[in-house]
């Protein structure tokens, strides 16, 4: 194992690699988007069994939806951090892709060309009926409430394209990417929902893996991967200094 990850190493210093990010909310909070799950994080204030859910769409849909217009409009003045500077910075050596969980517009906003989003976008709509039908996903101004009542272009309620706990996650296209990378690196995810309990374990364990965040992570690091104890900020400077070393920290501890 050492020596197939040694030949990968030598590899990756000479070449244009492709790296994949999978974010999480910590790479938004020094932006003044709040996390969900640390304190202060919005699952302390807001139950995501309503306000995370289909069937609390369905039954309680004007608090639902006051609760996404809020996070809408916080949107409008937000501004990527360091953090996401980095990320699009790091296109002008390598191939970068974006896999994230957020539901913000900061990678885009970052400059980021390829970002995919796993759990939806808040600047679009869809329909209550067919939430997936490309038909029915549209752009949708920021500043502009979706209000109960209003219709998608099926005849529907209108409703913030996120996904919600109860929901299908299309992760296929996202996966093989994960698979394909050289280098995959995870930053602000507490790995507590399907999609961040799952996508540790889909790149190769030949290659270089990184988590970036804050908190004590030694109990649930997924093995292989480096933890760099930092704020996403301040840890994707140590991370670009790694790519642009050729991975010493990486080939200390594998090579
Ligand atoms: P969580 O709130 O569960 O976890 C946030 C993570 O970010 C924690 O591990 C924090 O330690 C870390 N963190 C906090 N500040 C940070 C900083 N400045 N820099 C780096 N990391 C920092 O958020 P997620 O794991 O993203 O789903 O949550 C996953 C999903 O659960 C969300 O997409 C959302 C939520 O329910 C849906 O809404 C469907």
């Amino acid at each position: 194992m050492h020596a197939t990850i040694s030949k990968h190493l030598l590899s990756t210093k000479l070449v244009r690699q492709h790296i994949v990010f999978f974010t999480g909310a910590g790479v938004s909070a020094e932006s003044g988007i709040p996390t969900f799950r640390d304190a202060g994080g919005l699952w302390r204030d807001f139950d995501p069994y309503i306000y995370c859910s289909a069937s609390g769409l369905r039954e309680k849909p004007k608090e639902v939806l006051d609760f996404y217009n809020w996070r809408r409009r916080n949107l409008i003045a937000a501004k990527p951090s360091p953090a996401h500077l980095a990320i699009a910075r790091l296109e002008r050596w390598h191939d970068v892709t974006v896999l994230t969980q957020n539901v913000d517009n900061l990678h885009e906003k970052a400059g980021s060309s390829i970002v995919i989003h796993l759990h939806g976008e808040l600047t679009k709509v869809t329909s209550s009926r067919n939430r997936q039908d490309p038909a029915c996903i549209q752009s949708y101004p920021l500043d502009k409430p979706i209000n109960v009542g209003d219709m998608a272009v099926d005849g529907s309620q209108l409703r913030p394209f996120v996904v919600l706990f109860d929901e299908y996650v299309q992760w296929e296209e996202a996966e093989r990417i994960a698979r394909d990378a050289d280098v995959f690196v995870i930053i602000g995810t507490s790995l507590s929902v399907s999609t961040s309990i799952a996508f540790p374990s889909f790149p190769r364990m030949d290659v270089p893996r990184y988590i970036i965040d804050p908190v004590d992570y030694r109990d649930k690091l997924p093995w292989g991967y480096i933890w760099i104890n930092t704020k996403a900020s301040e840890g994707m400077e140590i991370l670009t200094d790694e790519v642009t070393n050729g991975f010493k920290m990486y080939e200390q501890l594998w090579g």
